[in-house]
């Protein structure tokens, strides 16, 4: 069994971005510079926008986080993406998902210039995605394809079982990895809370990829000898022994799945350093655009 280190794998595209954005700003060209919206004080989001910052300090981008209280109004959050689209100097903008119930999470993504949509969230971008034309990946689903480019993963005519339907995971890796390319061109399943008999899919897979938010969801029992395993899992749960107060849990039970395994992401440390990292390279790919 082979881990998927998607630590080691981003920290080393970091060096890459970095080495890029030095050489950039030496010939003279602009510092790629990534806009974040956060709305609200959930504790998750936080953390995840605070870990997008650093990362943009890291490669050397300049980040600008622009927070507002849950109770902002739409028109009001409209009015701020607005301004950002004509700013020239910022290249990619992202809203943090989820927003607060009383606005609508899709006129919210309608707003965002799909030249800035770094998320790749846009409709405009989703569609070109589906078509397998030049866009902005969503940021989980590309990393997850850069791991398995890295760890040389043959993926044409294997089974990908997918779990979970989100439109930020779930429904845009379904479509990549049935596109006819590399990491791709698989006969791909996508299982979901309504699915009956789950493991009679899993257990066909040659690939699974656990998107569900369900801690421990996939049992060893679940996994066919040899299977490539990769956990987009990350839900907070309690733990007193921990100085935050929580750790994260991935949905693969780790311990029985790791030993069918060939390949397995861990949690922390798997998806979850691609997923910024993918952010990095479609910001740069954003400010190259121009
Ligand atoms: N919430 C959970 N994942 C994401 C993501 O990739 N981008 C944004 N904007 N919000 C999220």
């Amino acid at each position: 069994m082979v881990i998927l280190d998607g630590k080691a794998t981003s920290e080393k595209i970091k060096l890459e971005i970095a080495q890029l954005v030095k050489e950039k700003v030496a010939a003279g060209g602009k510092r790629p510079h990534l806009a974040a919206i956060l709305v609200g004080n959930d504790g998750a989001s936080q953390t995840y926008v605070g870990n997008k910052e650093r990362a943009c300090a890291q490669v050397g981008f300049n980040s600008t986080l622009h927070r507002f209280p849950a109770e902002i109004s739409q028109e009001e959050l409209i009015k701020k993406i607005q301004e950002i689209n004509g700013n020239d100097d910022v290249d990619g903008l992202i809203v943090q998902l989820p927003l607060p119930e009383h606005i609508d999470e899709d006129a919210i993504i309608n707003a965002i210039d799909p030249s800035k949509d770094v998320d790749g969230f846009h409709p405009v971008n989703v569609g070109k995605m589906t078509l397998g034309l030049p866009t902005f990946l969503p940021a989980t689903p590309y990393g997850i394809l850069r791991l398995l480019d890295e760890y040389g993963i043959e993926t044409s005519g294997k089974h990908c079982v997918i779990i979970g339907r989100s439109n930020i995971v779930g429904r845009p890796l379904a479509n990549l990895m049935s596109l006819k390319d590399y990491p791709g061109d698989c006969t791909v399943t996508i299982c979901h809370s309504r699915t009956k008999n789950i493991d009679n899919y899993t257990k066909q897979a040659d690939i699974i990829i656990a998107a569900l938010g369900s801690p421990g969801f996939v049992k060893g029992d679940m996994v066919r000898e040899g299977a490539v395993v990769v956990d987009v899992g990350i839900t907070r749960v309690a733990d007193t022994s921990k100085k935050s107060g929580y750790r994260l849990e991935g949905d693969v039970d780790f311990e029985s799945v790791a030993s069918k395994a060939s390949y397995i992401t861990p949690v922390p440390g798997g998806v979850g350093p691609m997923t910024i990292v993918s952010l990095m390279v479609n910001t740069l790919k954003a400010a190259e655009g121009k």
